[in-house]
């Protein structure tokens, strides 16, 4: 069903809203916090994609090791076809090769002809698992979700807006007013633990189609992590490629310091107000620390411990 403008002005014109921290605007919809902006992608994506049984979706919220999953998940599908020297990474930026649903593939009322991507099709989303075309979830078609200790996301997310062209009036945010907003969940595409819980729950439910992947586990043993991977979009390793170290060859390619230091990293654009370079910081577990005060730490632990460990879900 195509949307009409008006529809989705009457719509967006019906939502709740809250300001944004140099962003759009974010209004509630389905119980999450979208951008306004996105929001008519976000629709379009969901009224009109169709999955495909092989298709790969990687699903997070921002900031917590998106780039770092597509560029692992890239690797790992294509690497039959590519290797460290003429791997696309070294001229693209992970989120070219993986493109965003409704940030790319849906803006701008698009509706583009997906039929032709090369098979297994692999897409990323932020939108929460309950968002999720019906189509997605009807499907074979399997779910890699990342998370990542809210302390170190909301830190990392801070300096990612600190990162964009600020416009003249608009004056820088304080972690502090960052902080209560995300504690309120009103971030984009939160609040961040009901976004985790969601697809926490399917993957408890549904293990074959959706893995849910911590970013800290990565940083323990990311080569493990890759090889949980493959096995579970049904590639794994084989002998010989055990023997060669493939998975620890995609460990290197895909790591911080590997990628940013591309050219096409440091200097390039993959929309047009987010420059690749601010996707790529220091990447630490724990950083947090340099950041939050304990009353701060004691209050998001709260939410975490009330919100996310009922349901066995730790970080
Ligand atoms: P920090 O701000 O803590 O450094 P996203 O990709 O979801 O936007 O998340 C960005 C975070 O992932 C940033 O965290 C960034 O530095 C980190 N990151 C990006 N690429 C990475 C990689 N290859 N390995 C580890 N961390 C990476």
């Amino acid at each position: 069903m195509e949307y009409h403008q008006e529809e989705m002005d009457e719509l967006i014109a019906s939502l709740p809203k809250e300001k944004a921290f140099l962003a759009p605007s974010l209004c509630l919809y389905q119980n999450f916090w979208f951008p306004i902006t996105v929001l008519p992608n976000i629709i379009t994506f969901q009224r009109h994609f169709k999955a495909k049984d092989n298709d790969i979706v990687l699903a997070s919220q921002p900031k917590t090791g998106t780039t770092w999953l597509k560029a692992l998940v890239f690797s790992i599908v294509n690497r039959h076809r590519f290797n460290p020297s003429n791997t696309p990474l070294l001229a693209s930026n992970p989120h070219e090769l993986v493109p965003f649903l409704e940030f790319t593939l849906y803006a701008n009322n698009a509706k583009p002809n997906l039929d032709d991507f090369p098979e297994p099709r692999i897409f990323s989303t932020h939108l929460p698992y309950s968002c999720l075309p019906e189509s997605m979830k009807r499907s074979n078609c399997q779910v890699i979700y990342i998370s990542r200790n809210p302390l170190d996301t909301v830190v990392s997310s801070w300096h990612f807006f600190k990162s964009l062209v600020r416009p003249e009036n608009q004056p820088e945010r304080s972690m502090e007013e960052h902080f209560e907003t995300f504690c309120q969940g009103i971030t984009g595409f939160g609040p961040f633990w009901d976004h985790t819980v969601g697809y926490w729950n399917e993957s408890l439910e549904k293990p074959h189609k959706v893995l849910f992947l911590k970013y800290e586990d990565l940083k323990e043993d990311v080569v493990a992590q890759v090889k949980r991977v493959a096995e579970f979009v049904g590639l794994p390793f084989s002998l010989g490629e055990e023997k060669e170290g493939v998975a620890q060859e995609i460990a290197e390619t895909c790591s911080l310091r590997k990628l940013k230091d591309l050219e096409v990293n440091k200097t390039g654009k993959f929309m047009p107000n987010f420059e690749n370079k601010s996707y790529f910081r220091k990447g630490e577990v724990g950083d947090w620390v340099n950041y939050l005060s304990p009353p701060m730490v004691a209050r998001l632990r709260s939410i975490m411990e009330e919100k996310m460990s009922p349901f066995g879900l730790e970080f």
